[in-house]
This record gives C-alpha cells, structure tokens and sequence, in this order.
C-alpha cells in the first residue's frame, strides 16, 4: 500500500570529502512500504505525513553524551552497538561512496539517496548531512529513537518526529515504555509503538526506493511468522529478544528472557526502581570491528552468544551403510533462536554455511564439502544459505541499487528447518569407526568482497562456529 504523500527535497548535501550528493526533485511516495490496518497497529501509527527533509533542524537534537549523563549504563551500552555506527561504519561507507559514483538512472540513484534515512536519520531529516562521519550524532542515535512521537506504517522509515531543542536547551518530550516518570530536563510520555516490533519494522524493513524490490524483510518476516501472535499477551517482540539480552543471557528463541529490574536513571537524577529496564547492545550476527565501533567492548561476544543459540543441527544416518559401498545422511538445520529468518537483514552480503567432514578410525579423509581456504573463500560445493538479487540483464549483483529482481532464496524461516543429503563412498580398507563432523558457520560478508570493497583497511572478518556436532558409525 502506498500513501498519499508528496514531498519536495531541495538543495546538495555536501558530504565527507568532497562527494556531492544531490536528491531528485520529486522522491516519490516510497515511505513508507505498507500498513497495517487500525485495530492491529499500535494507537499511535497514525495516517499524518511523516517527517520530511527540512522539517526539523540538526540543532534540535541532543547528543548521545547528554542523555548518557542522566542515563549512563543505556548510553554505555548503546555506544558500542551498530547503532550508534550506523553512519560511520566503513562496510556501509564504501559500499554507499560506490552507489553514489556507479548508480545510473532515476530508479539506482533514487535507492541511493535513500540510504541515509535509516544510517543516519537525523541527517535525513534535517536535510543536513555536513556532520563528521565520525561525530557522536551521525548514526542511530538515542534522540531520534526517543523523538519519534508516531510513526505511519511499515518500511523505508516512515517516522514523525517531534525533538526538543538542543540549541536553547529545551528538552522537549522522550517517548518510552513507561507511563510514570517524574518531569526531569525532558518530559516523558508513554508510545505504544516503543514497545512493539512495529517500531523497530520502520527501519528493519527495506525496500528499492526506485523499484519497490524488497531488499531487508526482517519485520515481514516477523510479521507472517509463529512469533507474531496476535495477541499481545503471548506475542515475542523484537525487543523480547534483542533488548533483553545482556552478558550470561543470550535472549533468543529457545533461551530463556528473563527480565533485568534497576533503573533507567540512577536514583540521584530521580529514576525510580523497575523490574525491568530494556538492553541497549542491539546485537546480531556482527562481530567484526568494521561493524562494530572501535570501543565495543561487550557486543562481539554477545554476538557470539546469539549466533551459538540460533539453531540446531540433527544428523540422520541410513543404517544400510557398509564398507566398499555408501553412506547415505541427512542433515536438518533447524532456526530455533530467530524470530525471522536465519539469516536476515543483508542476506545477500550474510554467509551461513555448513561443512561436512567425514573421516575415519585413522582420521583419514572420506568426504569433505563447506571447507575455507587460506584466502577466504568457501568451497563452492559448499551449502550456503542467503539471497542472490539479479540486475536488469539477469545477473547476480552484490550492488543493491541495481537489483530488479530476487534470483534465489533458501533461508530458514522461524521455527523452519532445511534437510540437506549427502552421500560419500566408504573404502574398502577404511577403519571403523567413522566420524561424521557438521558445522554450521556464520560470517558477515564474503572475504573477498569486504577485501575488494575496504582495500587496505579491509579486516579478517571472523568466522563464528554456530554449532557443531558429531556422529559416529561403527562399521
Ligand atoms: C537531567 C537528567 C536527564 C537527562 C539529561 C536525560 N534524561 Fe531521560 N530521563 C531522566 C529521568 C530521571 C527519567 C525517568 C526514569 C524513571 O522514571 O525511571 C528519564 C526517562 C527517560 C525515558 C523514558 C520515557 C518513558 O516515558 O518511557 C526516555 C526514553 C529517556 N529518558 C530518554 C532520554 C534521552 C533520549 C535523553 C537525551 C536526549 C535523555 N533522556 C536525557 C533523566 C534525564
Ligand atoms: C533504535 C532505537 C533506540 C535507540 C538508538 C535508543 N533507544 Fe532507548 N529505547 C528504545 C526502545 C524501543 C525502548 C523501549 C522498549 C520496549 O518497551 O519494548 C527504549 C527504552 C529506553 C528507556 C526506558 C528504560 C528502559 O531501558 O527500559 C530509556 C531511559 C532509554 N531508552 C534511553 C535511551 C538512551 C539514553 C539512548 C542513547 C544512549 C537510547 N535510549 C537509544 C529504542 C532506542
Ligand atoms: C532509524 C532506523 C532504525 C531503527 C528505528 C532501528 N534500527 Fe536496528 N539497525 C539500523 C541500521 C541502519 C543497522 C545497521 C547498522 C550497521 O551495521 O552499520 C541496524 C542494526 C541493528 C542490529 C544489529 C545487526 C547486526 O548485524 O549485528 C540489531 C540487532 C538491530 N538493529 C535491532 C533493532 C531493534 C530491535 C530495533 C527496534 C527496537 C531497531 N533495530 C530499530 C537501523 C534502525
Ligand atoms: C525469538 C527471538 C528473536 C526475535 C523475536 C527477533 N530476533 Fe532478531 N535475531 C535473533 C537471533 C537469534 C539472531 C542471530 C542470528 C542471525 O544473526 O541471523 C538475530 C539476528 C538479527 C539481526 C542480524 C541479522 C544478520 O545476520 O545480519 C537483525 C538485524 C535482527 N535480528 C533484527 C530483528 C528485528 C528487527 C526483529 C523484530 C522484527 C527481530 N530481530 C526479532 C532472535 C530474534
Ligand atoms: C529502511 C532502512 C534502510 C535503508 C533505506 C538502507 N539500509 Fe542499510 N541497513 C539497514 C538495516 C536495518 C541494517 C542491518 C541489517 C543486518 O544487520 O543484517 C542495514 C545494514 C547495512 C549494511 C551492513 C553493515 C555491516 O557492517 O554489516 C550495509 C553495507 C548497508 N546497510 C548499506 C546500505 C546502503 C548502501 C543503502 C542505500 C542503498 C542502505 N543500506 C539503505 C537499514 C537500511
């Protein structure tokens, strides 16, 4: 469903070193990408025009700092997510510098343009982009969540801000979970919408802004799958997973998310004692110090945590095996942990693969697929699950302003599983018994294509052992 909402963005936004953006005349109606209908929403989506280039001033808005003076362990917490890198991360910088020089025609440039809504809101917003890339308020920060007063639907961040003002101190109202707090240098009001996937569904669902090609479908995915009740008594947010996490509790599907009571403001600067208050780390599968900023301290184990508590792996073994003939086996990856797909979000960068090796009594060698090279690379015989786009002429494109069209998907959907076969020759003379080891890895991005993307400053991105489990047949 599409609004009726016409917008004009003026002016050429200068950005870092010397790149000039410059946004059409006419973006168009592409926010946001649909609705929900009354009744299912939370009160406060509402049909208004959202927030539009120019409406609000970057002046307006406090940094991360200032509100980490009153809320110290939120911005502790928030400061080493990818949310707060949202804008200076390298991988996003040279993957946005190459779409910015490369895209071609109404339709690339326009998704170009959109970019910037979701990695650096404020700046969208403002119409101001002149920011240092690695100033505290570029990126995804506290008085931009907290300032959205509403929202208008799902997708391509459809937000209706309404900040104080920074410039003459006036802290104007910060929207939240609670319905109680005392007047402090800001008001507090209670948003519905804080407190379900809808809100987090405003930037985690991505479509082409030229072509309406869905590109980041997690809050879909979320939507259509066994998290999603309906009823807000059993339904598991993004929040009941994401923003309850903390060191020791992983807060996945098949973990336990218990609440984490304290306060949100410490009792001298009047927060009150509650039985819980919602994490700030924001973790996923990112591990890697290019996603990361440089003082994350605490995310890439928790996002290691995660990523160890996102599926299972089962092995089926055909007992009619023996030597001189083959051995027949399934393997079932089954997402327990996500409340949408495994992977999500950048799926077509993401890796998550399985490497099968099949030794015997003597660890000799019998099968072997989903290994890694000295370079990197993954053997191409290798299971790996994520979504390949397609361009204009039909082949595949990492470069998402120039996709048109979705060549292939085999995720796993929530609760879902995939069976794999495999089949392998056992010699003659092997030595019982055999062992068959599977391993379910994630990365964030191939190796090469961050190596090509971040040339010098390119990293060795790690690769995390998700699972792992190991059989035996005794011949
Ligand atoms: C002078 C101290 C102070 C500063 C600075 C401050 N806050 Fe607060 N804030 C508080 C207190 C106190 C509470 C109430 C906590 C409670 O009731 O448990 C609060 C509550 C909140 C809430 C909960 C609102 C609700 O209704 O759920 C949010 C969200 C919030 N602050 C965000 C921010 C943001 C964003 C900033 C920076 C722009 C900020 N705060 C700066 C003291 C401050
Ligand atoms: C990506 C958006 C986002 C960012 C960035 C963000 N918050 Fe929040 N914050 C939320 C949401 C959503 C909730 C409520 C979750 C719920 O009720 O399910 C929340 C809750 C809060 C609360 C209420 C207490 C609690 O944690 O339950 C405070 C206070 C708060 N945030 C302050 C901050 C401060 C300070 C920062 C920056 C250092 C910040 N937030 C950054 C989305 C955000
Ligand atoms: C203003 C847009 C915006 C909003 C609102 C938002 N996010 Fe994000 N989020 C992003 C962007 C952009 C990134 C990627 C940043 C990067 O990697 O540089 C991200 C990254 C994340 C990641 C880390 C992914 C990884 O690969 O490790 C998680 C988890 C996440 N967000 C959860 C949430 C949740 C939960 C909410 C709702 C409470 C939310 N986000 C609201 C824009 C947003
Ligand atoms: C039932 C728990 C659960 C719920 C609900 C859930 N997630 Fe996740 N999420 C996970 C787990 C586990 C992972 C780690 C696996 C991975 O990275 O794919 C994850 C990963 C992610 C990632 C990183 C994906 C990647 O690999 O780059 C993002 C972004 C994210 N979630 C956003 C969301 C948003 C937005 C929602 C709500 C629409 C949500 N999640 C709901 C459990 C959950
Ligand atoms: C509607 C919101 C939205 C828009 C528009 C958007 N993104 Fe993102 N982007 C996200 C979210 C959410 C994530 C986190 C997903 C995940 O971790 O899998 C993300 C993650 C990324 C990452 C991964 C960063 C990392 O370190 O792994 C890159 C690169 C990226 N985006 C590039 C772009 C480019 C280039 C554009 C414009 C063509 C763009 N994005 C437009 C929301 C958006």
């Amino acid at each position: 469903m599409r609004t009726n909402l016409k917008y004009t963005i003026v002016g050429i936004f200068s950005l870092f070193c010397s790149l000039n953006v410059s946004f059409a005349s006419d973006p168009g109606e592409w926010s946001p990408t649909w609705k929900l209908p009354v009744g299912k929403r939370p009160e406060n989506v509402i049909d208004q025009p959202i927030t539009v280039p120019g409406d609000v001033k970057l002046h307006q808005f406090f940094s991360p700092i200032s509100c980490g003076a009153c809320h110290p362990e939120i911005f502790k917490m928030w400061s080493g997510s990818t949310h707060a890198n949202a804008w200076k991360n390298p991988l996003f910088q040279a993957v946005y510098r190459l779409g910015v020089e490369t895209a071609e025609g109404e339709s690339q440039k326009r998704n170009i343009e959109s970019c910037v809504r979701c990695h650096f809101p404020i700046g969208h917003s403002s119409a101001d982009l002149s920011l240092a890339l690695d100033d505290e308020k570029a990126g995804v920060i506290c008085d931009f969540c907290h300032s959205v007063r509403a929202t208008t639907g799902i997708g391509n961040a459809p937000y209706i801000l309404s900040p104080g003002n920074a410039a003459t101190m006036e802290g104007g109202t910060k929207y939240g979970p609670f319905s109680d707090c005392p007047e402090t240098i800001h008001k507090s009001q209670y948003s519905e919408l804080h407190t379900r996937s809808e809100f987090c569904g405003g930037c985690h669902d991505v479509s082409h802004a030229g072509n309406n090609l869905p590109i980041e479908q997690t809050y879909t995915e979320w939507r259509q799958g066994p998290y999603n009740t309906e009823d807000q008594a059993t339904t598991v947010h993004c929040q009941d997973c994401h923003m309850r996490q903390r060191p020791g509790v992983p807060g996945t599907g098949n973990t336990e998310r218990p609440d984490n009571p304290g306060f949100a403001s410490p009792e001298i600067m009047g927060g009150k004692k509650r039985p819980h208050i919602w994490t700030h780390y924001f973790v996923g599968g990112s591990t890697a110090p290019i996603s990361l900023p440089p003082n994350s301290e605490i995310q890439p184990q928790l996002a290691i945590d995660r990523l160890k508590h996102a599926a299972t792996l089962d092995v089926l073994i055909d007992p009619s095996y023996q030597r001189g003939n083959v051995l027949r086996f399934q393997v079932n990856v089954k997402n327990t942990g996500c409340g949408h797909y495994l992977p999500t979000g950048l799926t077509e960068l993401r890796q998550m693969w399985l490497s099968v090796s099949v030794v015997d009594g003597e660890d000799k060698i019998i099968y072997q697929s989903g290994q890694v090279d000295d370079k990197g690379g993954i053997d191409p015989k290798a299971i790996i699950y994520h979504t390949t786009f397609g361009d204009e002429e039909g082949n595949p494109t990492l470069h998402v302003w120039k996709a048109t069209h979705i060549i292939s998907d085999n995720r796993i959907p929530p609760k879902g599983q995939k069976e794999e076969r495999f089949v392998c020759f056992i010699p003659a003379d092997a030595k019982s018994p055999i062992k068959i080891k599977t391993v379910l890895h994630y990365r964030s991005a191939p190796q090469d294509v961050a190596d090509s993307l971040l040339k010098e400053k390119s990293v060795k991105l790690p690769i995390i052992d998700m699972v792992e489990i190991t059989s035996e047949v005794k011949l």
